[in-house]
């Protein structure tokens, strides 16, 4: 595996192998890997001839108030991963590269961002579009992996890609979790011994909530209220939004029909942690 870091050798690599016929897989990262990454990366390497995982922290996806700065970062740890799963590249460009002084191009998903973590986090999905696109532009990748577990931008990517005719095919993989259920994710590493414990209750909310659905409950509202008791139970843990929406459109629904996505983010102290299920009538 090689590490570049530089913008124009990422360039150049792609550019010779798509030339030469070679399909790339691309798997966009804020690094602090844990097993969600590594099932990206093995999927992009089970279907691509060549694999760049990208690492950087995008400031401008972070709002004032966030947690740009603390947030976990293991470069090291990152690139040895990487490379035990198969990965060609390791893209890893500094700040000072991908938005050089007098930088003032963005990308804006609109609609899709409206609702969910777009409320709470304003100006967040514009910083994650226009990062994306940098890093397609860049690396020229034929498939690019993401996580179900931040649906959202999931869904804001493939309408980036739909509207503005992107050359990339996007695959979302399931959400990965620790065995006891909580969904894997870098900031997981700021909870304190109880909150890692209250933390449990956004998964166990969400299957109580799916088994309700399960037994015919088809009434958003009803089965938001039951993740709400149940998440308010804990003291350390404040509902930022629970909601059920359209899966596409990602607007409210009230009364559900085939399928529907359930979502919610809570602050536990001051880390911020967001989970998700599909509810479906019929499996797919
Ligand atoms: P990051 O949080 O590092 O996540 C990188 C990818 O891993 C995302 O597609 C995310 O959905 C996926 N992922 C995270 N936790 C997961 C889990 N438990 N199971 C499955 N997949 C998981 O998301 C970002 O970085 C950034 O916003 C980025 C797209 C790189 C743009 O900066």
């Amino acid at each position: 595996m090689k590490a570049i870091a530089d913008i124009d050798k990422m360039k150049v690599f792609s550019r010779i192998k798509r030339k030469s016929g070679k399909s790339i897989g691309l798997v966009p990262t804020m690094g602090y890997f844990h097993d969600g990454h590594v099932s990206l990366i093995r999927n992009a390497r089970k279907q691509n001839d060549v694999v760049v995982v990208s690492v950087f922290v995008n400031p401008t996806q972070f709002g004032a108030n966030e947690d740009y700065r603390q947030y976990p970062r293991d470069p090291a740890r990152d690139k040895e991963i990487a490379k035990r799963e198969g990965a060609d590249i390791f893209f890893c460009p500094n700040k000072e590269q991908m938005y050089p002084s007098g930088f003032s191009t963005s990308v804006e998903v609109e609609k899709l961002t409206g609702n969910l973590c777009g409320i709470s986090r304003p100006g967040h999905f514009k910083g994650v579009s226009t990062i994306v696109a940098k890093l397609f532009e860049i690396t020229k990748p034929d498939i690019a992996y993401f996580g179900q577990k931040d649906a959202q931008q999931a869904a804001v990517i493939k309408k980036m890609v739909a509207d503005l005719n992107m050359d990339v095919m996007i695959k979302i993989l399931p959400i990965v979790r620790e065995t006891d259920g909580l969904a894997m994710s870098s900031r997981n590493v700021y909870l304190k011994k109880n909150e890692r414990e209250d933390a449990l209750i956004l998964h166990q909310s969400l299957k109580k909530a799916e088994d309700l659905f399960a037994g015919g409950e088809r009434s958003s509202r009803r089965l938001v209220s039951s993740i709400k008791e149940m998440i308010d139970s804990k003291k350390t843990v404040r509902v930022d939004y629970v909601k059920v929406v359209d899966c596409e459109t990602l607007k409210a629904v009230d009364q559900i029909k085939d399928k529907a996505l359930m979502a919610l983010a809570v602050f536990i102290g001051k880390t911020r942690l967001i989970d998700n299920a599909f509810l479906k009538v019929h499996d797919e």
